[in-house]
This record gives C-alpha cells, structure tokens and sequence, in this order.
C-alpha cells in the first residue's frame, strides 16, 4: 500500500468515528461517561503510571520515596537533587554524586529523572488517552471503566521508562562479560548499560573483587557519549584505590564529582 493510500485509510477510519459519534446516541453517552471517568481520575492514574516508572526502574528505595516523587512531596531545593538536575540538563556525561549517608542522593537522583524525563512521557501518555477518547470509536458491549481501559495502554509504564537504575553487578554485566559469570548463575540481574541515562546506585558498596577495576572501565568506556550518575560513600581517595585511576581520569574529563555533605535526611537511627 503507498503511503498515499495509508492516509487515505486513517481518514476513512477517523470519519467512520466520526459518524458513527453523531449518528449514534449509545456511543454519544458512552464517550461522555468515559470522558468523565478520565476526568475524574485523572490526576490518580497519572500518579499511578509515574509510580509504576519508577519502581520499573529498578532503584533500590523504599517504596515511600517513589510514592512521595509521584506525589511530588519532594524538597526541591535539596542539593543533591539539584546537582542530579544540573548535570541532567548539562552536556557533562558523568556524574560522581559523592557524600555522607542519607543526604538524599538516591531520591535526588530519581527525583530529578523523574522530572526530567519520566513526567514528559507520563503527560504524553495522557495526552493520547485524551486524544483517543476525542476519536471515540468506542465498544458499547463494554463498560465505561472497560473502555477506558482499553483507551489507556496496560503498559504505558514499560514505555514510559528509557532508563534503569543498575544494580553495580548488573550495570557492569553485558552477555559476554565472563567474569561475572558465576555472580550471574547465583542470579545476579543483567542491567542494560546501553540505556541514555544509568545510575550505578552506592558504587563501592558492592563486594570487593578482582575485577571490578575492569568491570568499571569496561563500563565507563561503554558510556562515554552517553549519561552515567554514581552515587557513593566513598572518599575520592578510596575510589582511586579500589578501582584505579583509569575510570577516574576519564569521568573526570566528561564529568564532575560533587561531594554532599551535611546530616542524614533519614528519620533517625537505631543505633
Ligand atoms: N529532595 C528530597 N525531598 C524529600 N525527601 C528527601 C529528599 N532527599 C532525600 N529525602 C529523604 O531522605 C531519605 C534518604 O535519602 P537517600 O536515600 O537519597 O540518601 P542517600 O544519600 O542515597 O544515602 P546513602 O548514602 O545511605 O545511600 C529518603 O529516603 C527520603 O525520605
Ligand atoms: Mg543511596
């Protein structure tokens, strides 16, 4: 089929819509009962989808921090959320968000993901439902819910997400990374570390190894043209010591190390 007659296809669909809406009083009802179930739920299913997106990308917090993003009861100013912000909308590739515990390095991260490029994709998302809605082209033997339903995709929130948070064993792990072929086999999960933005969540938290001076090259050298976020405890100096100054001299040259320091954001201690 040319191209030409593609058009003239959705056209003939988008009229077929359009007459059946205004001949059809049943389809009249049943666009004005979904429009008002989207209406009012709205702001919760948009909620819900950002919620699911960033629980898809994998970041190990609890789950009260992906409900305060997607609920945006987030403290905007904080400084690691604003460093995370920066270097997302900056031309650097690397970012080492270092710093004392609990400074809110790993929500500040997500937060400014979230914000940057989760939320566009989310009120995309409902810009199609609403769009969807608009051409009608409804199924009366189903309910309003049931149509929305079908309106809305089950799994926006695949879509939603261009990029994970990595596990450190697993954001290093590529099919043919051997060495980390026995953690593989005791289940450790294979990230993509070809996704546009990676963060590898408390670098050097991960069990000490022989090869994570190489593991960590390997990785740095497969994102040099794209953005990488580390969070970590470490001093700059147990970096160099743990993995060399190799990664470190190129992070450097496509990229900052900012250290936060200040007291834990975390509600109090045990001990
Ligand atoms: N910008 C923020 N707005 C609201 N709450 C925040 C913010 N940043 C951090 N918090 C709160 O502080 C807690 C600790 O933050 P986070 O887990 O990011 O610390 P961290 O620096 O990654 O710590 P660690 O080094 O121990 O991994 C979060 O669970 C959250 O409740
Ligand atoms: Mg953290």
């Amino acid at each position: 089929m040319s191209t030409i007659d593609g058009v003239g296809a959705v056209i003939a669909e988008l009229q077929r819509f359009a007459d059946q809406a205004t001949s059809n009083p049943k389809l009249d009802e049943m666009e004005a009962a979904v429009r008002e179930l989207w209406r009012r739920h709205r702001a919760d299913e948009m909620r819900r989808t950002l919620r699911a997106a960033l629980e898809a990308s994998g970041a190990k917090l609890p789950a009260a921090d992906f409900d305060a993003i997607a609920c945006g009861r987030v403290d905007a100013e904080d400084r690691s959320l604003t460093a995370a912000r920066l270097f997302l909308e900056s031309d650097l590739n690397f970012l080492v968000l270092a710093g004392d515990f609990g400074v809110g390095k790993s929500f500040g991260t997500l937060a400014a993901i979230a914000e940057l490029y989760v939320k566009p994709r989310v009120r995309q998302w409902a810009a199609d439902v609403e769009a969807k809605i608009a051409l009608g082209g409804f199924d009366l033997s189903k309910s309003p819910a049931e149509n929305l339903a079908l309106v809305a995709p089950p799994d926006a929130t695949a879509r939603v997400m261009p990029l994970s948070f990595a596990w450190w064993l697993g954001s290093a792990l590529s099919s043919t990374w051997e060495p980390w072929r026995e953690e593989r086999a005791r289940g450790a999960k294979q990230g993509n570390r070809s996704v546009p933005v990676l963060v590898v969540d408390d670098l050097a938290s991960e069990p000490e190894s022989d090869r994570e001076t190489a593991a960590l090259e390997a990785l740095v050298e497969h994102r040099l043209t794209r953005k990488t976020i580390f969070t970590t405890n470490a001093s700059a100096a147990v970096l160099r010591g743990r993995y060399g100054l190799r990664a470190g001299d190129r992070i450097g040259h496509l990229g900052r190390r900012v250290y936060i320091e200040g007291p834990s954001r975390r509600r109090g201690s045990a001990w």
